[in-house]
């Protein structure tokens, strides 16, 4: 049984496959024949708010036939002290998945080693691979031009600007690593890479300098094929508001920045964005921000990535 906790969950192998169902939802969306949940419970345990991310897996279980469960980590005993594991065995006698969005990324290693059912990590402090996943799929259908659907996006580079240290920037080192591209980041010093992501990279087997970190915005956007940001004040962070803005702002994407990328270059962000703080509005309005169908294709990925998982925990 298969468990999506990082990017690297699903081997080189089995990428082309993941992406091909999310094309195949997509294009059939509400088609009688997918309902790969027929007759299950997903449960989603949330500790952080969302928009998207809820939406989409609650959205995509009924879609897929089956029934989604939201429970607030503080409806349940788990937010008055129950642990992690015998929630895991709990909630796994009843639901066939569970969707998890928290602080601590080994809250939802935990779950996983006591879960009996497939668990997906839907956004910790360290990664997002769900976002990414999807963020991959959105370039593939603009890339693609025959059935290699990962092929399209090898030797491609994306620049990521601001908090380079976040969960997003951490998920699209390991991304793009994956899926054979370039990364370049550029954020203030004291926001590089850290180390929690230099040691991931070692136990996958990629080299831990395998990123480009720089604190020269023009040079990381330099012949990108996407320029990323993310929010400088992540959820859990709010205390340090005031110190990201300030150390972040030189960081923006504004229009000149964006400019001097490729000149067919995409601009991406996860969502919610800041107009005004890590991103122009004019940049979000460019005919290339496709930020709306990143933001659309969670629903079709996910369902691939549950579609796949619930199959795995048949075997
Ligand atoms: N991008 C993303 O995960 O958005 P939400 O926080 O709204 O779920
Ligand atoms: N880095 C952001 C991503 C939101 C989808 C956060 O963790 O708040």
């Amino acid at each position: 049984m298969k468990h999506f906790l990082k990017e690297t969950d699903f081997k080189p192998s089995e990428l082309g496959g993941v992406f091909a169902l999310a094309r195949e939802f997509k294009a059939k969306r509400g088609h009688p024949d997918s309902r790969a949940l027929a007759g299950q419970t997903w449960a989603l345990i949330f500790s952080k708010t969302s928009t998207r991310t809820r939406v989409s897996f609650e959205v995509g279980i009924h879609e897929l036939g089956g029934n989604p469960l939201f429970l607030n980590k503080n409806d349940i005993q788990l937010g008055r002290g129950e642990s992690v594991e015998d929630t895991a065995q709990v909630l796994s006698r009843f639901v066939h998945g569970l969707i998890v969005r928290t602080y601590d990324h080994t809250e939802v290693e935990r779950l996983a080693a006591r879960a009996t059912v497939p668990v997906i990590n839907a956004l910790t402090d360290f990664l997002h691979p769900c976002q990414i996943y999807t963020d991959a799929f959105t370039m593939i259908e603009r890339w693609a031009e025959n059935e290699d659907l990962v092929g399209s996006l090898r030797g491609r580079k994306i620049a990521f600007l601001g908090d380079t240290a976040c969960n997003m920037a951490n998920s699209w080192i390991l991304g793009a690593n994956l899926f054979g591209m370039k990364i370049a980041l550029s954020g203030p010093a004291e926001f590089a890479p850290g180390a929690e992501i230099k040691a991931q990279l070692e136990r996958e087997g990629f080299p831990a300098d395998s990123y480009q970190f720089t604190t020269d915005p023009y040079e990381a956007v330099k012949d990108a094929d996407v320029v990323y940001t993310d929010v400088w004040v992540s959820m859990g962070k709010e205390d340090e508001k005031a110190v990201r803005i300030r150390q972040m702002s030189p960081y923006a994407v504004t229009a000149k920045l964006f400019a001097a990328a490729k000149r067919d270059a995409l601009f991406m962000h996860c969502l919610p964005a800041h107009a005004g703080e890590e991103v122009e509005q004019a940049v979000l309005d460019n005919p290339r921000s496709i930020i709306f169908d990143q933001a659309e294709n969670r629903l079709h990925a996910q369902k691939a990535i549950m579609a796949v998982l619930a199959q795995s925990a048949r075997k």
